[in-house]
């Protein structure tokens, strides 16, 4: 079963896993990589990986609007509870927990990183995400620094990696984490969208496929894959 990945810019990705449709953190009408509004998108399936802004902003408005179910940590569900999405949304999980959902089992990995939410409150610690479909699986490392347990995460299908540097590990430790992690594909996000964050993909692209057997894909924001 093929799967549909567009990189909407930043840390927000779609998914089209045989017509479901799953956005992972999303970021869409105060994010500088996209022009794509929150009010056009579609969702069965929101993924939330951790609090910070630029990963949750439009979870709220899209959850209510298309009824998806939204996936995330203990903390940012109850968060997400208070904020008004209803509870048969909702689905929490935690660290190194799997669950069997319509589009696959979605698996929350580890991740260095910070998590407080928008208004200040806890949530939780950070995650990525392992999707697993019945022949294809995907790794989201989201916001971390690197760490040598991606070897847990190994082989996937396509890898998601930040390389920004600054928040998450930058260009040089992101090739750590292809050799750790050895996907057939790997897409670089989490750069360019402000100063602080601005990297050369191309770089990157020529360092990972001179010391490793995995593809890079440079999509720029709104371009797409079939994995
Ligand atoms: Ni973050
Ligand atoms: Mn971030």
């Amino acid at each position: 079963m093929a799967i549909k990945y567009t990189y909407v810019g930043h840390n927000t990705h779609l998914l089209d896993i045989d017509g479901k449709k799953v956005v992972i953190d999303p970021f869409f009408n105060d994010n500088p990589a996209t022009d794509v509004s929150a009010n056009s998108v579609e969702a069965d399936f929101i993924l939330v990986s951790h609090g910070h802004y630029d990963h949750i902003a439009d979870a709220v408005l899209i959850a209510k609007r298309t009824e998806a179910k939204v996936i995330s940590n203990f903390e940012i569900i109850a968060w997400l509870d208070k904020q008004g999405v209803p509870q048969e949304q909702l689905h929490a999980q935690h660290i190194g927990g799997g669950f069997t959902h319509d589009i696959g089992y979605v698996k929350l990995t580890i991740a260095h990183h910070g998590s407080m939410l928008p208004d200040g409150s806890n949530g939780g610690n950070p995650t990525g995400f392992l999707i697993k479909t019945n022949d294809k699986t995907l790794y989201f490392a989201c916001d971390t620094a690197l760490f040598s347990d991606m070897k847990l995460y190994a082989n996937a299908d396509l890898a998601v990696l930040p390389i920004g540097d600054n928040f998450t590990m930058g260009p040089n430790d992101a090739v750590q984490a292809v050799k750790f992690c050895t996907p057939k594909v790997v897409v670089p996000c989490h750069y360019n969208t402000w100063a602080p964050i601005k990297q050369n993909a191309e770089a990157w692209k020529e360092k990972v496929e001179a010391v490793t057997d995995t593809k890079v894909e440079n999509l720029k924001p709104g371009q797409s894959l079939t994995i």
